[in-house]
């Protein structure tokens, strides 16, 4: 199996230039970061290269329009770093010349790698100027290594590349993931069957129970010739019914709907064509709770409920219970994490990853761009 160089494989790095790719997509809310996850778990490498003299320029992304600024990612990250700077460029003259002015120890922020069409494109010359700033490149962003960006997987085939603490501890971590001991149980929710069809596939023969929640078991639902009404269905969720055969796949029993008449639980079979199912309900949640006290490996991603409207009360209760079992778990997706450490469960959970899509796409076999692209990485300049 290949291998990729941490850190401590660097040498050296005071007065070295020392380009990492972090990931910083946070949500933003009124102007403002609303969830400072992974803004958090970017700081001990910034702060471990800077600590040792390193001349830090931090590269990320932030959401999917490339008018999105990168400046109230950097307002937290300046509280956590207090001296950190910011430029609002990528690679034009001012990026270039904001990276030429750090001294050793000094942390600079780019723009949002977005903002130019040649991160999404993997622009061989955009790969090139960022690769210009630095003596070293380091990859941390774990949650981005499932996009074959620019800055993911072409600069590490251009200067010297190491895996940053995050992705190093993500790695280590949902390792665990894919070959979990027994019982062993994931929880999968949030929606789109057709960006899970190839997950359920390669998990299933590996996993003992998988328990669908979220819309995504409205699509199995449906497959199984129960009412759904006006809740949310995949595109191809009429494929969802291919593996009910492995045998090992549960669904809720009992459902919140809203209607007409506001809310209210019904079994699977009530469900009538004017409700829309919004969660799992309490019958499901004692049913899902007993498998997680069981478990010994709990795997989980994705909110049970309409997250975005409010439905979070199943979501709440499964982080209790995985939280007072002795089971090792391990929680991804931006919603569910958040969720955690709102009720700041987060250091009973075995590992929080960093990771939505990313984590997902690992553990269907361990595999994704940015980390074959660190691993087949040049090791000397
Ligand atoms: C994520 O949040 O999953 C990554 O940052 C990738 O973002 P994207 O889904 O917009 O490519």
């Amino acid at each position: 199996m290949a291998v990729f160089r941490t850190l401590e494989d660097m040498g050296d790095v005071r007065g070295k230039r020392v380009l990492v790719r972090s990931e910083l997509n946070t949500p933003i809310e009124h102007g403002a970061v609303s969830d400072t996850y992974r803004i958090e778990k970017a700081v001990p490498t910034l702060k471990w290269l800077s600590g040792r003299g390193a001349r830090v320029i931090v590269m990320a992304h932030l959401g999917r329009n490339p008018s999105d600024s990168l400046k109230p990612v950097y307002a937290v990250l300046s509280t956590l770093i207090p001296h950190a700077q910011f430029v609002a460029d990528v690679v034009g003259e001012e990026a270039q010349s904001a990276v030429m002015g750090l001294e050793d120890g000094e942390v600079l922020l780019l723009e949002n790698l977005r903002s130019h069409p040649g991160e999404k494109e993997n622009n061989p010359e955009f790969a090139k100027i960022l690769a210009s700033y630095a003596d070293y490149y380091v990859d941390d962003a774990f949650g981005n290594a499932h996009r074959a960006d620019a800055s993911m997987v072409s600069v590490p085939a251009l200067i010297p590349s190491f895996a940053g603490l995050c992705m190093e501890q993500e790695l280590t971590e949902l390792k665990k993931g894919l070959t979990p001991e027994s019982p062993s149980l994931f929880i999968l929710g949030g929606a789109k069957f057709e960006t899970k069809e190839a997950l359920l596939e390669a998990i299933l023969p590996r996993y003992d129970t998988v328990y669908i929640g979220g819309a995504l078991a409205n699509d199995f639902l449906k497959a199984q010739g129960f009412e759904v009404g006006q809740s949310l269905i995949s595109e191809n969720a009429e494929k969802a019914g291919a593996l009910l055969v492995s045998g090992k796949l549960l669904f809720p029993k009992d459902v919140l709907v809203k209607n007409k008449n506001g809310t209210e639980t019904k079994h699977v079979e009530e469900v009538g064509v004017e409700d829309t199912i919004v969660d799992i309900g309490p019958e499901s949640i004692t049913e899902l709770c007993e498998r997680i006290q069981g478990a010994k490996c709990v795997l989980w991603n994705g909110p049970m409920g309409l997250f975005e409207e409010g439905y979070v009360e199943s979501t709440k209760q499964i982080v209790e219970h995985i939280a007072n079992a002795d089971g090792y778990s391990i929680v991804g997706g931006g919603d569910t994490v958040a969720a955690i450490r709102e009720l700041k469960l987060e250091d009973k959970m075995g590992f929080l990853s960093t990771g939505g899509g990313a984590m997902l796409d690992y553990l269907v076999d361990g595999k994704l761009p940015g980390v074959e692209a660190l691993e087949s990485a040049p090791t000397r300049s």
